[in-house]
């Protein structure tokens, strides 16, 4: 498997409840919703109002969000470019267990670096979908959710993105969504209709 592995004497054992199988007890299949774009943008918002929807669906989902993971499975992580790597690559493994146990995964890291989305990719194959939260820099400085525009504007946080950190947007995204021009329900819309057109689950 990870010819990386300082762990060489390992050997995988095959499971005889499958992917397959787990599909069929869920009644859909498991997908990774990758969300990306600047800090406001909405990929929180989104990723929970769309898991809301499917959980109604009977579905089996799970949100791994920014802020979450940061306090733990990731809380040893600065912002530096090598964290921001590193826990890009954490949170793609995770992803993919979370994948390969019949869930449909959201994720909302800004995850600014497209090298770095693409290893992700790379890792969970054909059922990465990424998800371009399409916001200008300047709606996001608006919605200020957290604060942190200004804060990053008053010299307090270093490598913010968008302001003293680069933020490199998808080439070719599975789905980009423009959070101004619609609301969360149509965005939230547009990527069900995605979900259900790629079959990840049957109405
Ligand atoms: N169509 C839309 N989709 C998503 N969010 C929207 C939309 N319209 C307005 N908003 C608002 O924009 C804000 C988005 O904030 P949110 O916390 O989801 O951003 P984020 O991308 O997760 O940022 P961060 O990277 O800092 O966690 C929310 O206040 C939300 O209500
Ligand atoms: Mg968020």
């Amino acid at each position: 498997m990870n010819t990386d592995s300082k762990s060489s004497n390992t050997v995988w054992h095959h499971a005889t409840v499958t992917r397959q199988r787990r599909a069929e007890l869920n009644k859909h299949h498991s997908t990774l919703l990758w969300f990306t774009g600047l800090s406001g943008a909405g990929k929180s918002t989104l990723a929970h109002a769309l898991e809301e929807r499917l959980y109604q669906m009977n579905y089996s989902t799970f949100v791994l969000d920014g802020d979450n993971v940061r306090h733990g499975l990731c809380k040893d992580l600065g912002f530096s470019n090598e964290d921001r790597i590193e826990n890009i690559r954490r949170i793609s493994e995770v992803a993919r267990l979370f994948v390969e146990a019949g869930v449909i995964v959201l994720t909302a890291f800004i995850s600014p670096f497209r090298a770095d989305r693409d290893k992700a990719r790379d890792l969970v194959g054909k059922d990465f979908i990424e998800v371009y939260c399409d916001c200008p820099i300047t709606v996001c400085e608006e919605r200020d959710v957290k604060g942190l525009y200004r804060r990053a504007r008053q010299g307090e946080i270093k490598e913010f993105t968008g302001i003293s950190s680069p933020y490199e947007a998808p080439l070719n995204p599975e789905l980009s969504i423009n959070t101004v021009a619609n609301s969360i329900d149509e965005c939230v819309d547009e990527i069900l209709k995605y979900l259900l057109e790629r079959g990840v689950y049957k109405l």
